[in-house]
């Protein structure tokens, strides 16, 4: 078997993430779980759901939610058991649908065996498996890190151990120590019981968290100085993509993934355009294809998120227009997503969440969404417009460690004597509710009855203030609901997939800061999309000598089509869609 002949199905699948945690509960201890998601999968399958991705569910100490594996091989027992998983599957698979996991093995758990072994003594078979050092000692003689590497999750990278009086490194939380993918038993350990174990159980691929860090510049050399007012300083161009990255892909893909019709789809994010193509060319036999963050990131420093800008809509345009045109002429294939677990909710970031604007700006963002080039992924509670944490929630509802870290790490710099203290705070409290994790992660709201239809029971993490008018069973038999104009969109982007899933995008009125406006071409078949991004009505006009019949308005007008270089009105976040006849 080859990959090129078995690629169709993940070209054409439109992707559902459920991060099991806040998804739905099934026995009222607050917490998500695999029988919860086993209740909904009739739900995932009539939004048109094609994969259903799952966050980890692997046992773990739940510091960074899953994402600190402890057990490969294992289930977190809040969640569930390998029984449950196996009757996941079963069902899954049962309603023509393929799971895929979270693949996360850039680090472990520090409650990891291999981790225990590894810190016990430097003599241990183990100890090489993740990344010791020996201290620094500054002039004055007291011990330092290794180098000057920042964490992901703030202060620095590397934590000091007392059994053997050395630092690991852990490029997220201290309890997540980073894997020595230069050691082969490592790897093929890893192999064994993070891929084959699932693979063999039936699983159909996975989502590859922090895919291009695990190959670390060897010399460890400290990072040039970005942000002075912090002590450890970003580090990516000394892990991300780094010098036996793509041989540590080829060698899982050959060990492991080949001998599997697999569908895997990477978080690299932050590499060159030509350095991502290795990864995703099917000629490299690397994974399938993997996320870009133009999108997500336009506004914020790709340094740190909280440090945020803001953003015109031309920006959003050249995002997209890079992450469109990166596997155009080649063999590789891309991603289309704006929600995940690690994002805000696209409504509150991108469109209007205010009463009357959140449905058509929800609806306008989705028209975008489905009517671009890649495998489309959505994220749980995206199909019914869920929207980020009230503004007026105290910082102590935030419970994601990324999250605690950083505004503890600002509180011990920043005193309340200092010279424009509350305005800083201010500034930072309102990134941190644009833009934190904690805004994906609140409970999927089901219902209008008490926590939303999560759970019968409190919920380990509070529930939105909305709940009552954003739902899921509100928004079943409405239908002029967001939930079904999902449903269409996502029928109509497979109706015409040759321009909606694979054409290229030819963006026309690029400095327009109101509308978003382009063509979807695959040779004859082509396809015009407009979105009003305002709270205006606007009109636009097509470039095409071609003539458009309507397939999307979503909102109140009906068009019949479009003549050549005609003109379209667009209501307030108003979105269309035309096919050429
Ligand atoms: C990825 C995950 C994120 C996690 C991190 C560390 O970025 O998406 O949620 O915190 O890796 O595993
Ligand atoms: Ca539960």
């Amino acid at each position: 078997m080859t990959v090129d002949n078995k690629a169709i199905w993940w070209k054409n699948a439109t992707v559902y993430q459920i991060w099991p945690a806040s998804y739905k509960d099934s026995n009222g201890d607050g917490v998500g779980d695999i029988p919860g998601i086993i209740s909904t999968l009739d739900y995932i399958k009539s939004i048109g759901v094609d994969v259903v991705w799952l966050s980890p569910m692997f046992d773990s100490p739940q510091d960074d939610m899953g994402y600190d594996i402890s057990n490969y091989e294992g289930v977190y027992p809040k969640y569930g058991t390998l029984e449950d998983m196996d009757n996941l599957l079963k069902q899954v698979h049962d309603r023509g649908m393929k799971l895929i996991l979270d693949l996360v093995i850039n680090h472990t758990s520090s409650e990891h065996d291999w981790f225990k072994e590894s810190r016990s003594s430097k003599t241990n078979p183990k100890r090489d498996w993740y990344i010791w050092k020996k201290p620094k000692y500054d002039a004055e003689g007291n011990r330092q890190p290794p180098n000057n590497w920042g964490s992901y999750f703030s202060g620095s990278a590397w934590k000091y151990d007392e059994t053997t009086d050395e630092y690991y490194l852990h490029l997220f939380a201290e309890s997540q120590p980073d894997l020595n993918w230069e050691n082969e038993e490592t790897r093929h350990a890893i192999y064994n019981s993070a891929l084959k174990f699932w693979f063999d159980k039936g699983v159909d691929g996975f989502r590859i968290d922090t895919a291009g860090m695990y190959s670390k510049v060897q010399s460890f050399p400290d990072a040039p100085i970005v942000f002075p007012d912090v002590e450890f300083q970003p580090c990516k161009e000394f892990h991300q993509s780094g010098p036996r990255i793509h041989e540590f892909h080829k060698e899982m893909f050959q060990t492991v993934t080949s001998k599997y019709d697999a569908m895997t789809v990477g978080e690299v994010g932050h590499s060159t355009r030509e350095d991502s193509l290795k990864y995703v060319s099917a000629s490299e036999k690397e994974m399938n294809m993997m996320f870009l963050f133009d999108t997500v990131e336009v506004g914020s420093d790709i340094g740190d998120r909280f440090r945020y800008q803001g953003f015109e809509l031309p920006e959003l345009k050249d995002a997209i227009i890079r992450e469109s045109e990166f596997t155009v002429g080649t063999d590789a294939w891309s991603t289309v997503f704006i929600e995940n677990h690690d994002q805000p909710r696209c409504i509150s970031r991108f469109g209007n969440p205010s009463k009357q604007w959140r449905v058509p700006s929800g609806k306008a963002l989705a028209a975008l969404q489905s009517t671009l080039t890649g495998t489309l992924f959505i994220y749980q509670g995206q199909e019914i417009g869920m929207i980020n944490l009230p503004k007026e929630w105290d910082i102590s509802e935030y419970l994601d460690i990324n999250t605690i870290n950083y505004f503890k790490a600002w509180s011990e710099k920043n005193k309340p004597t200092d010279e424009g203290y509350q305005k800083n705070l201010d500034v930072l409290l309102a990134n941190i509710n644009l833009l934190a994790r904690d805004n994906a992660r609140s409970p999927v709201q089901w219902d209008d009855s008490e926590y939303a239809g999560f759970s019968t029971g409190k919920p380990w993490t509070r529930v939105n203030d909305n709940y009552k008018e954003i739902n899921v069973a509100s928004q079943v038999n409405d239908p002029n609901s967001l939930l079904n104009f999902w449903k269409k969109m996502l029928s109509v982007r497979k109706e015409y997939s040759p321009a909606l899933i694979y054409g290229n995008l030819e963006v026309i009125d690029k400095e327009s800061k109101e509308n978003f406006s382009y063509y979807k071409v695959n040779g004859d078949n082509k396809a015009f999309v407009t979105i009003n991004f305002t709270e205006s009505p606007i009109e636009v006009k097509s470039t095409s000598s071609d003539t458009f019949k309507s397939v999307v308005c979503s909102g109140d007008s009906q068009e019949e089509s479009l003549e050549p270089k005609g003109t379209v009105s667009l209501g307030p976040w108003e979105a269309k869609v035309f096919v050429s006849v």
